[in-house]
């Protein structure tokens, strides 16, 4: 019999310091007013100083193991572009913070691709036969790594990690990922970039300048290509899946920006209501945000079993990809509040 990852579990976890708008506007020449109707976004979540990816990916991974009713899996595949360190990789950390044994464990890198990539590659190990479970968790700081007085970076992202559990499983039960499709397009790395810190700066010798060291993203550009981009790769999916668009409940997207959403909503002839969102209160959380965005629209029943749902994602790269499933019945913890709330968190302050 065929074999599909099937989606058993699910979490997503932010840290506890809210920074909204109003406080940005107080150290950033920038307004509530020009975030919320440029972006959507209101708060977001920041780490404190001492808290990293892998906390935040330790976090999520919990509550997703916990709604999957497991201790264990196979493997641990962990979407993130703002690692603990350059090298090595932050899974096998977070794999054995988890306790997860001597399973394998290793990054990805798609930046805010990057948790449809992790599915995808967490589902070939499943397809092969070489695991019958797979923690798939995006997970991402970028707060720590944005400019301190760049107000066109500072204002969107947010930190925080999301995590599914894959398991082995039927092509036809609920919850089986189906229609994947998945894109890049190198000739335009340059538009999301950390210019230092990489190879291609350290063999010069030189010592990085300070302002190459943080995330920089030239925003109408990536815009235009987000929406055309998520927009193909939503359809490729549905068409690959058998369903034809209007019988998709929901489309969980990558949380960049709200007006990316309805944008994406417009070319496809859509209604902007099927575009789940929680951009509000999260900003972008670059691989952690389509897991999250599942945690946070299940838990507002936004989201509900036996939907039709395509998630999809864009970033850095610059990259896509979007697969389909039936929403399958889940025990989600809360995001925010559960019993598991801020066992790792650092001391609480001022990120802003
Ligand atoms: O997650 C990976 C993929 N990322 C994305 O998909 C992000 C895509 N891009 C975007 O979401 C939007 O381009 C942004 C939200 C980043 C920017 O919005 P925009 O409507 O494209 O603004 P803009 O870059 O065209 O800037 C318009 C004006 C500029 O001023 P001038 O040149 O018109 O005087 C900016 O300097 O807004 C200014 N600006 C700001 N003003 C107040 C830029 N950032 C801010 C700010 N507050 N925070």
């Amino acid at each position: 019999m065929e074999r599909a990852a099937v989606v058993a579990g699910l979490g997503g976890w932010v840290p506890p310091t809210v920074v909204t708008n109003d406080q940005l506007a107080e150290v950033l020449d920038t307004t509530d007013e020009w975030i919320r109707s440029r972006t959507g976004i209101r708060e977001r979540r920041w780490v404190s100083p001492g808290q990293s990816t892998g906390d935040l990916a330790v976090e999520a991974a919990r509550r997703a193991l916990s709604s999957a009713g497991e201790e264990a899996v196979d493997a641990v595949v962990l979407a993130t572009s703002s690692p603990d360190r350059l090298c090595p990789a932050t899974a096998p950390e977070v794999a054995a913070r988890l306790g997860l044994g001597a399973a394998p464990a290793f990054d990805v890198a798609a930046v805010c691709t990057g948790f449809v990539y992790a599915l995808a590659t967490g589902a070939g190990m499943i397809a092969l036969g070489a695991a019958d479970s797979v923690l798939v968790v995006g997970a991402d700081a970028f707060s720590t790594i944005l400019a301190p007085d760049d107000r066109s970076t500072r204002v969107i992202f947010g930190d925080g990690g999301g995590a599914v559990v894959l398991r082995a499983g039927s092509p036809s039960e609920p919850g089986a990922l189906t229609g994947l499709n998945l894109g890049s397009d190198g000739t335009l790395s340059d538009l999301i970039e950390v210019p230092a810190g990489g190879s291609r700066q350290r063999s010069t010798g030189l010592p990085a300048k300070t302002e190459d060291t943080y995330f920089t993203m030239q925003g109408q550009a990536v815009y235009a290509q987000a929406v055309r981009r998520m927009a193909e790769s939503v359809r490729e999916t549905a068409a690959r899946t058998g369903w034809s668009l209007d019988e998709i409940d929901s489309f969980v997207l990558h949380q960049a920006n709200a007006r990316i959403l309805t944008a994406v909503a417009r070319r496809l002839s859509l209604p902007p209501e099927r575009f789940l969102s929680n951009i509000g209160t999260r900003g972008n959380t670059v691989a952690a945000s389509i897991p999250l965005a599942l945690a946070d629209t299940v838990a507002s029943g936004e989201l509900r079993p036996g939907h039709k749902v395509v998630l999809a994602g864009f970033g850095g790269g610059l990259t896509w990809g979007s697969v389909a499933l039936v929403w399958p019945h889940l025990a989600v913890h809360p995001t925010e509040l559960s019993e598991f709330a801020a066992t790792s968190a650092g001391p609480a302050g001022s990120t802003v």
